[in-house]
């Protein structure tokens, strides 16, 4: 039978998704919702024949779905959430799941008590070079892995048209839209959660953001293993710049393309090698492959994919390096998630 999703949010991303769920066997777009008039006229356009509605909570009583999508800006997704849950929906939510941790706990509470699947949308675990540097972690390939170095420079220009424009004005734009992906990933591909973070955000006084658009840390993770992440989207030079470059016992393997490319070498090489991956489309493969997942499990009851407390976990990581940039201390990640009743 034909899985059918409601999609919540139609900017940027929204759009992305109903191609990407118009695509996938064996699912549909029921409907669409968007209070924006613009939104709803333009989606009209490129999705005829889709049903628009333009209030989620009148969506929910009146769609027959056996999910939601919820692509809206991340302050909205606390009572869209708790619609979601009231209505008896599965819900598979856009990263960060909420703004702050209070809200974000709140969100997995709400599917727990109404034992409704919460997936979040950290579709960059299901590219192939994230999942084949995971697995050269995890085989110790290349040796024990003992430190790594994650860059990630550019100069996004937040006005464009077409692209969200509510970082512009949030508080900690570059750690809570864009850091949350790479600080998720450094957990995933390496397998392991921080104990410790050192941080410092910054905004240059160039930056067209409101609030920090840049952010450095230090990370610790569990067995000693230490991570340098930098990241800004306010970079002087409008190319993107990204190397991550995890250093083993007998080696190193770098990611040296922001969403493909590894390649690897012993240490007594003088190069590296490429390492084969299958061709994908970043943002449209790795979705379709996490949408997969979230149906598999909605339908089988296995556990969610990139599941609500598998991302408060990432989330914390972002919270607690917010704190260590305004206090100036290094913070234990385990007293922080206990300080915020998330300690698993
Ligand atoms: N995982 C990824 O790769 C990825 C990529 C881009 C964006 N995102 C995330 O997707 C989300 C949306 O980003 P975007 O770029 O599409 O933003 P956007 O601002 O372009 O679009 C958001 C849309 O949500 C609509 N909206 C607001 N309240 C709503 C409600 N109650 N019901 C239905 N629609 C509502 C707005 O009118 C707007 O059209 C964010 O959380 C963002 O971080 C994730």
């Amino acid at each position: 039978m034909t899985f059918r999703i409601l999609l919540a949010g139609l900017g940027n991303r929204g759009k992305q998704w109903a191609g990407i769920v118009g695509a996938a066997p064996g699912i549909e777009l029921a409907a669409a919702v968007d209070p924006s008039p613009d939104a709803r006229a333009i989606f009209a356009e490129r999705f005829p024949g889709v049903p628009i509605h333009e209030d989620l909570g009148r969506a929910l009583s009146d769609v027959a779905c056996d999910a939601v999508l919820l692509v809206t800006p991340p302050d909205g997704h606390l009572a869209q959430a708790r619609a979601v849950f009231a209505a008896g929906k599965p819900l598979l939510c856009e990263k960060p799941v909420a703004t702050g941790l209070d809200e974000a706990l709140r969100i997995v509470e709400m599917s727990e008590q109404a034992r409704l699947p919460l997936s979040i949308g950290l579709n960059f675990r299901y590219l192939p070079v994230s999942m084949a540097l995971r697995d050269l972690v995890a085989t110790k390939t290349y040796g024990e892995p003992g430190f790594g170095n994650f860059v990630y420079q550019r100069n996004r220009d937040g006005m464009r048209p077409g692209l969200n424009k509510y970082p512009l004005t949030m508080r900690h734009p570059m750690m809570l839209e864009q850091s949350i992906h790479h600080l998720d990933l450094i957990r995933f591909c390496y397998g392991r959660e921080a104990t410790h973070v050192a941080c410092r955000t910054w905004n240059p006084g160039w930056s067209m953001y409101a609030h920090d658009a840049n952010v450095s840390c230090l990370l610790t993770l569990d067995g000693g293993m230490e991570v340098v992440y930098l990241g800004t989207w306010t970079g002087g030079w409008n190319e993107l710049r990204f190397e991550w470059r995890t250093d083993c016992a007998g080696g190193a393997i770098v990611q040296r393309e922001l969403f493909s490319d590894l390649a690897a070498a012993r240490t007594g090489d003088t190069a590296l090698t490429t390492i084969d991956l299958p061709e994908a489309r970043a943002f449209i493969d790795d979705s379709a492959a996490l949408l997969d997942a979230f149906v598999a499990a909605v339908r089988g009851g296995g556990a969610p994919p990139c599941g609500g407390r598998d991302h408060l976990r990432s989330l914390a990581l972002c919270f607690a390096a917010i704190e260590s940039a305004e206090t100036g201390q290094r913070v234990d990640i385990r007293a922080f998630e206990a300080r915020h009743g998330l300690a698993p």
